[in-house]
C-alpha cells in the first residue's frame, strides 16, 4: 500500500516547524559574512559614501566587467534602474515599441514606460518558460526597435536564434539577466550578447545587496550615455555639470558597491553550490515516474534561480495541480507555475493602460498604438502557468535538502501511480 498522504491527513515528508528549508530571506540561504564585513569596515572608515568620492563602487564595476569580459559596467540601485538605465541610453521615440517576456517581473515593463515605449509581449516556450523566437518573430512591426530578452529563472534564452531576428530587424538587444547572474550560452555569458546586459542585486538574486543592479556594455558611445542617464545626465570625466538630457538617479552608494564587491568574489563558489545540488535533483528526479526534470537546452548553462520542472499527467494519473498541492502539503518548497499565474500583460495597469495621467499614454495616437493584451494569446505561458511547478533555490541547500525533497517526490508519485 502507498504511504498516506499529507494532503489526506498522513504524516509529512518533512516537518518545516522543525526543519524549515534554507530560504533566501535570511541567513540560512544567503552567504554574508567576514568579506562584506571588512569591506563594509573600509567604507565606514574612509568617510566616503558616495561613489563620486569613493572606490568600492568602481572597484566592483571593474571587476563586474571583467569578469564579463565587457568593455564598460555601471552600478545601480537596482534592477529595475538597471534596465531603465539601458532603455534611456537608446534615446527611443515615445511610442517606439520594445518586445518582452510575458513572463517576467515589472521592473522590465516599468523600464519600457517609463521611457515612454511601448511594451508588446511575445509567448515563451511553455517547458523553460523562455521567449520564443517563432513568437518574436510574430510580433515584429515597423514600430519595434528593441527587444528585451529575459533569461528567466537561471536560464539562458536560445541567443542564436535571437541574434539571427535581432540582426535581421536591425533592432536594439538589451538583455534582462536579472534571474541569471553567469548563466551562459554556448559557453559565452548572458549580458554580452546584445547592447546592453542588466542584472539585479536585490535579495533574491544568485549574489545580493539587498536592492542593486549593473549594466554591462561593449558599446562605448551606449556605455556613456547609460553612465549619464544613471546620475542626472551629469558627465562626471569632465566639464560636467550641464546635462544635455534629463536622467535619473540611479547611483550606488559605497556601502552597497561594498556588499556588492564582496558577493561578486563569491559568485563562483555560489553557483557551484547552487548547481550541484540542484544536478543531484535533477538526477534523482530522473528516476521518479511521472514526474520531468528541468529542460534545459544542450547548449545551456543553468545557475539555478530557481528549479522548474513538470509531471506526465498520464503516467501519474493526475493533474498538475492535484501533484502541486500534494507535494506542497509534505511539506516540499514548491510551487505551481511561476509568481503570477498569468502573463504578466493581465495585470490591471496593461488592461487600463494606466501610466500616466488619465489618458493611454504612450499607448494612444499620435504616439503609439494601443496593442490588444489577451490572455488567449499566450498558450506558451499559460500552460507553463498551470504545469510546470517550481521551486524556490538557494546556495544554503544542502544534499541532504535535496534527498528530502526527493522522498516527498516519490511519495507522491508512488501513490498516484500505485507503485509504491
Ligand atoms: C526578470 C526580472 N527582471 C527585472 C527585475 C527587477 O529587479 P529589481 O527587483 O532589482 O528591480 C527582476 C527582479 O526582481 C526580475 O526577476
Amino acid at each position: 500500500m502507498p504511504e498516506e498522504l499529507a494532503v489526506n491527513g498522513g504524516p509529512k515528508t518533512r516537518d518545516t516547524s522543525v526543519k524549515p528549508w534554507p530560504t533566501i530571506a535570511d541567513a540560512s540561504g544567503r552567504d554574508f559574512g567576514e568579506e562584506e564585513m571588512e569591506l563594509l569596515r573600509q567604507v565606514i572608515e574612509s568617510g566616503s559614501l558616495g561613489y563620486q568620492y569613493g572606490s568600492m563602487v568602481r572597484q566592483f564595476e571593474t571587476e563586474f566587467a571583467q569578469r564579463h569580459g565587457s568593455r564598460h559596467a555601471c552600478a545601480v540601485s537596482s534592477g529595475t534602474a538597471a534596465l531603465h538605465t539601458a532603455m534611456g541610453a537608446l534615446h527611443l521615440e515615445p511610442g517606439d515599441e520594445v518586445i518582452t517576456s510575458p513572463v517576467t517581473d515589472m521592473g522590465s515593463i516599468i523600464a519600457i514606460v517609463q521611457c515612454n515605449c511601448v511594451p508588446v509581449f511575445a509567448d515563451v516556450e511553455p517547458l523553460t518558460m523562455l521567449l520564443d523566437p517563432d513568437s518574436i518573430r510574430a510580433q515584429i512591426t515597423d514600430r519595434t526597435r528593441a527587444l528585451m530578452v529575459v533569461h528567466s529563472l537561471g536560464q539562458p534564452c536560445n541567443m542564436d536564434e535571437i541574434m539571427r531576428i535581432v540582426e535581421e530587424h536591425d533592432l536594439y538587444l538589451i538583455e534582462d539577466c536579472a534571474q541569471s547572474h553567469d548563466a551562459k550560452w554556448d559557453g559565452r555569458d548572458v549580458g554580452t550578447f546584445g547592447h546592453f546586459g542588466c542584472f539585479s542585486l536585490q535579495q533574491s538574486k544568485q549574489i545580493t545587496t539587498g536592492d542593486g543592479g549593473i549594466v554591462v556594455s561593449d558599446d562605448d558611445d551606449l556605455a556613456d550615455e547609460a553612465y549619464r542617464f544613471h546620475d542626472k545626465y551629469y558627465d562626471r570625466s569632465g566639464e560636467g555639470r550641464k546635462p544635455e538630457r534629463i536622467g535619473m538617479n540611479y547611483r550606488m552608494s559605497e556601502l552597497v558597491g561594498a556588499v556588492a564587491l564582496a558577493q561578486l568574489r563569491k559568485l563562483d563558489g555560489i553557483i557551484e553550490r547552487r548547481a550541484e545540488r540542484a544536478e543531484a535533483l535533477m538526477a534523482g528526479i530522473e528516476e521518479i515516474p511521472g514526474v520531468n526534470p528541468a529542460t534545459v537546452h544542450p547548449k545551456a548553462t543553468h545557475t539555478w534561480w530557481r528549479v522548474a520542472c513538470t509531471i506526465d499527467e498520464d503516467v501519474l494519473g493526475c493533474d498538475a495541480a492535484t501533484f502541486t498541492r500534494a507535494v506542497i502539503a509534505e511539506g516540499l518548497p514548491l510551487r505551481q507555475g511561476a509568481a503570477r499565474g498569468e502573463p504578466i500583460c493581465m495585470l490591471p495597469a496593461f488592461q487600463d493602460y494606466a501610466a500616466y495621467g488619465t489618458g493611454d499614454f504612450p499607448w494612444e495616437p499620435p504616439y503609439g498604438r494601443r496593442v490588444d493584451y489577451r490572455r488567449e494569446d499566450y498558450p506558451g505561458t499559460n500552460w507553463a502557468m498551470e504545469n510546470v511547478w517550481t521551486a524556490s533555490w538557494n546556495e544554503g541547500y544542502t544534499l541532504e535538502d535535496v534527498e528530502d525533497i526527493l522522498r516527498g517526490l516519490r511519495k507522491v508519485s508512488a501513490y498516484y501511480t500505485g507503485r509504491a
